[in-house]
């Protein structure tokens, strides 16, 4: 096969224009399309196809992939863009798979990935991606992006990923008619111990105050995370991923008891859900909360109902961003190497990341985009994420390394069971030692 750097020659010959100025108007909530009314610029690579691999299947997850495919189908409209989602919150079944097709030498054109440790450790480590620093100094991306996705996106002053979106993990959705059913009122925030009370007062009339999906791995991890930035505060979160902080703390104690606490209001059936089937228990109003990343206010929003529902920084973590960062990557050796540097050109620029954000729940990676463009919860959390401490998170790949990941992941499936505080807490100490941080 011919080398992917004389590929990237030929299509610098054969490419017209850049992908910032596609026309993508299909249907859009809450977005003005005025200002996206710009003629497609075409691509012609001489290549027939384009696959994507993810884990974006769900609802939203999948209704947003559908908006990058005809972002590029907008440029290049004779490539068939083959879709190799593999199923499963978070990755959890993707990443096994795409590393078995890396190691095999069978990768996609491009895959979804969280940039930080994950992107390291998973992708660029074992060298299965080629650099795009050269595609952020042609797109401008260096002046679009925010310092911090850039970095994280950054290893070894090479860039090896374009983020697409920025999800809030540390929110809490809920029913609007449920909690007015049963009195509860909830602000522009909400504490720990005002949650405990209003999940008290729903167990008494026999509503599930918050519900959960458990089957993936990832969603209590998800939720146990926010509950350790609702406890810890920002910066000793921050510190428990950096080394500075002891995962053998009393606040570590601490958050443990609360998550605990947390989990005698969840459905008893959440082994068997995943985190779309718990928000649905919010959406059909068997149940009143569910904690979640903004992934799934975009099955909201999919299905035109944002009055129904409302949406706070999950309990205690108003003054914290937990951020989840989904990203492109080039591989070595891909397939079809024009096309696929032509969907991170695609999926970079601002027109696409406008459209995506409204159906995954996102927020664009890019700041340069207008926010009045979003909808009002991506008006909110915009400007959340402008003001507030930015969290790597853990249960998304970006604060720890994979194997201290699985092994928090891990413990707490068996805390699920047993909740036994003193073991879990032991679990991540020696989980933080392995992963060498210093404990
Ligand atoms: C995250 C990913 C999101 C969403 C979520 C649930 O890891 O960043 O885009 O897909 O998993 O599957």
């Amino acid at each position: 096969m011919q080398s992917f750097r004389n590929h990237r020659i030929d299509r610098r010959r054969f490419s017209i224009g850049s992908a910032a100025a596609f026309a993508a108007v299909p249907f859009m909530p809450g977005i003005n399309l005025a200002a996206q009314d710009a003629s497609p610029a075409a691509f012609e690579g001489g290549e027939d196809q384009l696959e994507i691999f993810s884990w974006w299947t769900a609802g939203s997850e999948a209704a947003g992939l559908e908006e990058l495919f005809n972002a590029f189908s907008a440029t290049a409209p004779d490539v068939e863009i083959v879709n190799a989602a593999v199923a499963g919150g978070a990755g959890s079944n993707a990443q096994a798979a795409l590393q078995t097709r890396l190691q095999g030498g069978d990768p996609p054109d491009s895959w979804q990935s969280h940039p930080g440790e994950e992107l390291l450790a998973r992708y660029v480590e074992p060298g299965f991606c080629e650099p795009i620093t050269y595609l952020w100094d042609e797109e401008g991306w260096n002046d679009a992006i925010p310092e911090g996705l850039a970095e994280q996106s950054t290893i070894d002053g090479e860039k090896y990923l374009i983020p697409v979106g920025v999800h809030r993990g540390n929110v809490m959705f809920y029913n609007r008619q449920v909690l007015e059913d049963n009195g509860v009122e909830i602000g522009d925030s909400i504490s720990v111990d005002d949650f405990f009370a209003a999940c008290d007062t729903l167990q008494g009339a026999d509503v599930t105050p918050l519900a959960l999906g458990s089957i993936d791995g990832f969603e209590a991890p998800h939720m146990f995370e926010c509950i350790l930035a609702a406890t810890l505060g920002p910066e000793s979160y921050n510190g428990l991923w950096t080394g500075e902080v002891g995962w053998d703390s009393e606040e570590v104690t601490s958050a443990i008891e609360t998550f605990a606490r947390a989990l005698d209001y969840v459905n008893e059936d959440h082994p068997a859900l995943t985190w779309d089937g718990a928000m649905e228990y919010v959406l059909d109003g068997s149940a009143a909360f569910t904690i979640m990343g903004d992934w799934a206010w975009g099955n909201v929003v999919l299905q035109e109902r944002e009055d129904e529902f409302g949406y706070v920084a999950a309990p205690g973590t108003e003054n914290a961003f937990i951020t989840v960062v989904d990203g492109f990557t080039l591989p070595v050796n891909a397939p079809h190497p024009m096309n696929a540097e032509q969907w991170l050109r695609v999926v970079g620029s601002a027109e696409a990341q406008i459209t995506f954000a409204p159906f995954k729940g996102c927020i664009p990676a890019r700041t340069d985009v207008d926010t009045s463009q979003l909808n009002e919860y991506g008006q909110w959390s915009a400007n959340d994420f402008a003001n507030l401490p930015s969290l790597p998170s853990n249960a998304h790949g970006a604060a720890a390394s994979p194997q201290f990941q699985s092994s928090i992941s891990e413990a707490i499936v068996t805390f699920l069971v047993d909740k036994d505080v003193a073991m879990l807490q032991e679990a991540l100490v020696f989980g933080a030692e392995d992963a060498g941080l210093g404990q």
